[in-house]
């Protein structure tokens, strides 16, 4: 729910000296010992989940596998549970654990102490939420993400990529990662050709007069097309400019630049819309490096001669991935081996990070496993660095299940109309919850224009984010904008309703950090404090598995724990220490890197009118 500028360096405080391990390492760093103790021969992953039983806080799953391991040398353990007792009796003294049992074939639950959890978010509170944030053995990153393609449409799948893109860079920042957030884009490539010399033949005298004229760049696409493919003569031509153009001549050069300006313009519109940095890197700018890549991976023996195209073969593969085609041209492939190359000895990232839809995938598997044959990456069983990864994505559905489509019968969709979409209809809900409340007049319009786009556009990014990646999600505003359910809306009316209990207390929150100390006394009480420390963990999850919906269900879970308690103890009774709770997540400053921009001032007003009690 932040509003400030996310890319800011950390300031350079003690806060972000000081960090701590999340409640699952340190569990498992017990459960090791305990292993150890158990079957010291044996070299066992800890399993360490957050309890479904409802028994313990947390249980440790590895007693079953554990008991079929040993079962035919040690005689001693004659079932699981036996194993989760040993593993029980065996489990390092710890302040953190308040008790431990077992149950069925052998689950170790492990109940936290509640005055250990308190004492942990009391530290939160004294060094920030940076000492949460995961330790990751990386120092820079590459993400790419967003990527569009110059002079094609810019579609749906390119904003998800850059809302789970800017998402995940976020993330990594809040974990003091240096990010390079680039932007592939697809400038380069022999349709240039076509584009130019069809600019050219429609303003003979002045590319200028282009600007203007082809502001519909995809119609112009289409048309330049449609001649490349009716018209031999001009193919002939088109052909000829991607030789000048590859030759650096100025005109030809700097018609393809104005070609890009357009589209970037266009790009433009939809990141700051979503509020998104972004550095293009386009594939021309890797075009320079590609054959001394090629070179390199030929003098290691990988780069063969294959029906006239030169390729690599991967093993278990049957199509070879191809880096330079029959007409002698360079592809996708090899411009991405020449970025991942830059990117590796260049930019010495860490880290390299695609954002693409799932129907990508083959290819980053083909270009990640001749990165592999070339020795720039470690083998891909070692958990080592460098590592890439893809993260792919599903498809955005329409209504009717299929494809989500940004066409219309009369043309183009901009993806700018679509987040104008959503915030004029958001728009349209405020008001008319605003004219019910009565409350419309205190509204000036500059207040309902930047609550109507923090609505609108963080709907659409939390509809996006709040699904594992990989699942298809329809595109629905009525669903977006809904109030109910886990949406950027009741998220954002969550926090609305937190700084509203809080203003009503009439207590100054950051007064009471100070000077009260927690006690987790009521056990909602103490399950909001459990969520709130698991805080750290979720992000190292999400940064593990590079997946942001789990700090959407984190958010969720959050708020309706709050809420649930708020809900129950009359506002003027509520602890001094619930309020702390409240005032962790809410006055803070300190705020989650999850993309939901907020509302500004306006939290009380923010408060749905009905059906909600405060
Ligand atoms: N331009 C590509 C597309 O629109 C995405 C590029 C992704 N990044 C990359 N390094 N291949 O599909």
């Amino acid at each position: 729910t932040s509003s400030s500028n996310p890319h800011s360096q950390p300031q350079e405080s003690g806060a972000t000296q000081h960090r701590v391990e999340s409640v699952k390492r340190h569990l498992s760093r017990l459960v090791a010992k305990s292993l150890c103790a158990v079957a010291a021969d044996l070299d066992v992953e800890p399993m360490i989940e957050v309890s479904k039983s409802g028994f313990g806080d947390y249980q440790c799953n590895n007693a079953m596998s554990l008991f079929s391991r040993i079962r035919e040398s040690a005689t001693n353990f004659g079932n699981p549970n036996a194993v989760g007792q040993a593993m029980a009796d065996n489990f390092p003294p710890s302040r953190i654990v308040e008790s431990i049992s077992v149950v069925g074939p052998g689950y170790v639950n492990i109940a936290l102490s509640s005055d250990w959890i308190a004492q942990r978010i009391q530290d939160m509170l004294i060094h920030g939420i940076e000492s949460w944030a995961p330790i990751l053995p990386v120092k820079r990153v590459v993400l790419d993400f967003s990527s569009p393609n110059i002079a094609k449409e810019m579609h749906v799948g390119h904003i998800r990529s850059t809302i789970i893109g800017d998402t995940l860079a976020r993330i990594f920042e809040f974990a003091n990662i240096e990010v390079l957030r680039r932007n592939h884009v697809g400038d380069w490539g022999t349709q240039f050709g076509m584009l130019i010399e069809f600019l050219f033949e429609k303003f003979a005298n002045g590319e200028e007069a282009g600007n203007q004229a082809i502001e519909n760049l995809q119609g112009f696409y289409r048309n330049a097309k449609k001649k490349f493919d009716e018209n031999p003569d001009f193919k002939g031509r088109a052909q000829q400019a991607v030789v000048r153009l590859q030759r650096g001549e100025d005109r030809y050069l700097a018609a393809w630049k104005s070609i890009c300006q357009i589209s970037r313009n266009e790009f433009d519109l939809v990141y700051k819309r979503l509020n998104v940095e972004l550095e293009e890197k386009g594939e021309s700018y890797y075009n320079p490096y590609i054959p001394r890549v090629l070179e390199e991976l030929t003098s290691k023996g990988l780069i063969t001669e294959s029906e006239g195209a030169r390729v690599i073969f991967i093993e278990g593969q049957k199509a070879p991935l191809i880096v330079v085609k029959r007409d002698g041209g360079f592809n996708y492939a090899s411009t991405d081996l020449a970025a991942l190359w830059y990117r590796l000895n260049v930019e010495m990232a860490e880290w390299i990070i695609y954002v693409t839809d799932v129907g990508q995938q083959q290819h980053f598997h083909s270009f990640f496993s001749a990165a592999r044959l070339a020795g720039w990456l470690p083998d891909k069983k070692e958990e080592k660095y460098p590592k890439v990864s893809h993260v792919g994505f599903g498809f955005v559905l329409g209504a009717e299940g299929s494809r989500f489509r940004t066409r219309s019968s009369d043309g183009v969709v901009r993806l700018v109309d679509l987040l104008d979409e959503a915030k004029s209809q958001s728009l349209a809900q405020l008001i008319k919850r605003l004219t019910e409340n009565g409350q419309i007049a205190d509204w000036t319009d500059e207040e309902l224009d930047k609550t109507s786009e923090a609505v609108g556009y963080g709907a659409v990014k939390y509809a996006d984010l709040k699904n594992n990646r990989l699942t298809n999600y329809k595109f629905s505003y009525e669903q977006m904008l809904s109030d109910k359910g886990n949406t950027a809306v009741y998220l954002q009316y969550a926090h609305a309703r937190i700084c509203s209990i809080i203003q009503k207390s009439n207590k100054d929150v950051k007064e009471l950090k100070l000077t009260e100390s927690i006690t987790l006394g009521h056990p909602d009480e103490r399950s909001l404090g459990l969520h709130l420390i698991q805080f750290a963990e979720v992000v190292e999850q999400a940064c593990d598995d590079l997946s942001p919906h789990r700090l959407c269900d984190y958010l969720y879970t959050l708020s309706e724990r709050f809420i649930f308690l708020s809900g129950r103890v009359m506002l003027n009774c509520l602890s001094h220490c619930t309020m702390i709770l409240a005032g962790c997540r809410v006055t803070g400053g300190n705020e989650p890197p999850v993309a939901v921009p907020s509302v500004g001032g306006r939290h009380a007003a923010m408060l749905p009118p009905a059906g909600h009690n405060t």
